[in-house]
């Protein structure tokens, strides 16, 4: 297996089967760390930089309360018009991460420009983690993810996913990528504006993805182990920031509801949703023995703290 230490986390495409489990572990020797809320000394002595050029609530929050758990240093920016890159002078990629190599040894970027967190890995020599770029991927919410069907099943292999919302979202891309190095299959519900993007539904077949593609997700949800979720209702990911006034509903094909679970899920079927909701999943499911996405925010802290002690070379 490779190192992770001095590794960019810049996509799940290139995780392979061992990597996952190597991750997993380390996550599992941290986890009491957060479940005491105590702070150790084990990143100490280092820095994390978070580059947010887009709004963030749990990934920058929870990378940056990771980094504390484990006792390091954090400073950052959550609005890049606040600094040389959003203002007058767009200040480039490579530009911005010359400095900010100095300033700290690893740096979470989140960006609205698909490809714009490889693009500073190329610059900087310190690791890269990619918090989710514009439509690409968001590979630390999906290992958390991951990692929480594995606390929840015991393992990944032998289970259906079904992927409900915007295929175009970088959750799904990671999601999808990873499950191909599993004995995983799909069951795919979105609208038809939002299928899989022709780039990715090309690299996943080549990759050997295990899918079906359905209408509603009545249709399909009495197969599902993993219900993994994302809003209809979505903002534009390649933009830094939309302000809109009202949204839409979202249509019955793509919502979960208690009464669905009741009436057609496997007794033990999860529910994932990265957050945050819209209408897609009403508040009353929360209450469920199905509903898992609070469990999952909590292992977002427990997984980034895996990956910063692990590309920081202080767990091996
Ligand atoms: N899950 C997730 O990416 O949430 P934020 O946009 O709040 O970071």
């Amino acid at each position: 297996m490779r190192s992770f230490a001095g590794r960019d986390i810049l996509s799940l495409k290139d995780f392979e089967r061992d990597e996952f489990f190597e991750v997993f572990r380390v996550a599992d020797e941290l986890r009491p760390f957060a479940e005491r809320r105590e702070n150790g000394d084990l990143l100490a002595s280092k820095t994390l930089l978070t580059a947010f050029y887009q709004p963030s609530t749990r990934t920058r929050l929870a990378t940056e309360a990771a980094m504390h758990r484990l006792g390091g240093h954090v400073l950052g920016f959550s609005d890049a018009k606040m600094t040389r890159a959003g203002d007058f002078y767009q200040e480039s990629i490579k530009d911005t991460v010359h400095m900010l190599e100095y300033y700290g040894d690893v740096i979470a970027m989140r960006h609205f420009e698909q490809g714009a967190p490889a693009e500073a890995a190329r610059w900087s020599s310190v690791p890269v983690i990619n918090c989710g770029d514009g439509w690409g991927e968001h590979p630390t919410q999906v290992l958390t993810d991951l990692y929480t069907i594995w606390k929840d099943k015991g393992t990944l292999d032998g289970l259906n996913v079904l992927c409900v919302g915007d295929m175009r979202m970088r959750t799904m891309h990671s999601i999808l990528y990873a499950m191909t190095q599993f004995d995983m299959t799909a069951s795919l519900v979105y609208p038809p504006e939002m299928s899989l993007l022709p780039e990715f539904a090309a690299e996943l077949a080549t990759r050997g993805l295990r899918y079906a593609e359905f209408e509603s997700v009545e249709e399909c949800l009495s197969k599902a182990d993993v219900v993994y979720m994302e809003p209809v209702v979505q903002a534009d990911y390649t933009k830094s920031r939309e302000e809109v006034e009202e949204h839409g509903l979202t249509p019955v094909a793509y919502r979960v509801t208690k009464e669905l679970m009741a009436t057609r899920a496997k007794t033990d079927a999860i529910i994932l949703h990265s957050l945050p909701r819209m209408d897609e999943l009403p508040a009353d499911v929360d209450e469920t023995r199905h509903a898992r996405y609070w469990f999952e925010a909590f292992n977002g802290v427990v997984m980034r703290m895996a990956l910063l002690s692990l590309v920081l070379g202080a767990v091996s």
